[in-house]
């Protein structure tokens, strides 16, 4: 590759880059050819070549007499299709290698493409360091406690009752357990309704960290088939669950990670249904509910649970910061059976950290920064999936969430995410390679991008490098 050609890709990849986070607008104009020749101090035939590339990727149109306008993409990506998925449940093997890949994606330069974390300035992290420092001054005493049973604090509980409202609610006082995560909500849960050997019915693709916490109990996952429109098959379900044997099933049912599906009311309402007439428990993860791309907060299973049947968990980690480590579970009639798990594994959760957050909700404060955040990860998801449209190979099939910020990537047959994944890391980029999110295996031409942090011409270099990489050059 001649240094002119190194160059010219360049240029293209930072207008696109510009053009993909919103910077340049469709039917903006582009600088002169001259002007950018100049100002970057490139030949003209290098800027020349820069904007051809742009042009036959359909990002800008030249028009005559009056230079390069960005033109809005016309690229339309074809979503990945239902898959259907072993019959048996098996054990799951997934935590060694999924480490692996986690611990190689947190290298310091590392593209922030892997771990479905949002970025730093798009939380309100200055005044949650505020309210820490607030609260501690006006409750001094908060740390001399050592009450193990009964350690939820009644203004944040109050807080999420109130939040309820919202999601088909009102949800009991007594039903709430506070707990360090969302992953303990689950993790109680687990503990609370199996036993080891049993069986877990799991979305397929499911969230890894899911299969890790089915892996550590000794539980069996039955991978039922899942739409990345709709959700979970409940025909897939209601066969799976005929003649007994699945203990629980676990469920992300707005959002689900990885593939964004939001299950239609209906569907949740016979789900609901179903899952109490056979006795399977359900837990449901709405974490990323609070994070929808269409007009109205989709509502949980849970609204729709007439038989205390239905265990919500979630915390605050995909909205306020990861490292807040709060979350919750609503667990219906398991309520106490959860409670009793939260005291023999962690005893209560940080006083401190339930007040800051409890402050925090009822301040007008979350519901504005909500609105903000929702109209950023909307836009990075658009921006990635032009991105990926741009590189990736022809027949990519991409998701189209309507909760979260993250996608789900199918490629040809023949490409291997495990495999090229070393690679992507030597060139510090990320992403989670598909198998990871099946205990069976399936899924080795997927991957999953975050789409977490603003669409910067640094995100979209590492698109068009990995774009490269998996395309076999
Ligand atoms: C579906 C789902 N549940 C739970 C979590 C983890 O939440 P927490 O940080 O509260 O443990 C994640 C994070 O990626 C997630 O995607």
């Amino acid at each position: 590759m001649n240094e002119s050609l190194l160059r010219y890709e360049q240029l293209a990849s930072e207008l696109a880059g510009m053009i993909a986070s919103g910077v340049l607008g469709q039917g903006d104009r582009l600088p002169s050819v001259r002007r950018l020749a100049k100002e970057r101090r490139l030949s003209i035939s290098t800027v020349v070549q820069a904007f051809r590339q742009l042009e036959d990727r359909g990002m800008i149109e030249a028009r005559p007499q009056s230079g390069f306008f960005v033109q809005r993409p016309k690229t339309l990506h074809a979503e990945p299709a239902l898959r259907s998925t072993p019959e048996a449940p098996m054990p799951v093997d997934i935590s060694q290698r999924l480490v692996r890949v986690l611990q190689a994606c947190m290298k310091p330069g590392v593209a922030p493409l892997a771990a479905a974390l949002p970025a730093p300035e798009l939380l309100p992290v200055a005044a949650l360091h505020r309210l820490y420092a607030s609260v501690a001054r006006r409750h001094p005493r908060l740390l001399e406690g050592s009450n193990h049973f009964n350690a939820d604090e009644p203004a944040l509980v109050r807080q999420l009752v109130r939040r309820s409202l919202g999601w088909g609610g009102p949800l009991a006082t007594e039903e709430f357990v506070i707990t360090h995560s969302c992953t303990e909500a689950l993790a109680l849960c687990l503990r609370a309704v199996t036993q080891p050997g049993d069986t877990v019915a799991v979305e397929s693709p499911a969230y890894y960290l899911m299969l890790q916490l089915l892996e550590s109990l000794g539980l069996k996952a039955l991978e039922i088939p899942t739409d990345p429109r709709t959700g979970m098959s409940l025909e897939a379900l209601d066969l799976a669950t005929r003649n007994g044997g699945v203990a629980a099933c676990l469920i992300v049912s707005n959002g689900s990670n990885p593939l964004g599906c939001v299950m239609p009311d209906e569907r949740k309402r016979a789900f609901a249904a179903l899952t109490a007439a056979r006795g399977v428990a359900v837990i449901e993860d709405d974490i990323y509910g609070d994070l929808y791309m269409g007009s109205e907060r989709p509502w949980p299973i849970k609204a729709f649970d007439k038989a205390g049947n239905v265990m919500l968990c979630a915390s605050f980690s995909k909205s306020l910061s990861p490292a807040l480590r709060i979350g919750f579970v609503a667990a219906g009639r398991y309520r106490s059976a959860v409670a009793l798990q939260k005291t023999i594994n962690s005893g209560g959760t940080n006083p401190i950290t339930q007040l800051v957050l409890a402050e925090y909700l009822e301040s007008t404060a979350y519901d504005r920064h909500l609105r903000t955040l929702r109209r950023a990860y909307q836009k990075q998801v658009d921006a990635m999936r032009q991105a990926i449209g741009r590189y990736f190979p022809a027949s990519t099939r991409i998701t189209q969430p309507q909760c979260g910020y993250v996608l789900w990537v199918e490629l040809p047959e023949a490409v291997d995410t495990s495999r090229l994944f070393e690679r992507a890391i030597a060139d510090n980029l990320a992403y989670v390679p598909g198998e990871l999110f099946s205990a069976s295996g399936m899924y080795r031409n997927c991957l999953r991008l975050n789409c977490g942090n603003p669409h910067t011409p640094e995100i979209e270099s590492a698109v068009r490098r990995l774009g490269a990489i998996l395309s076999g050059y």
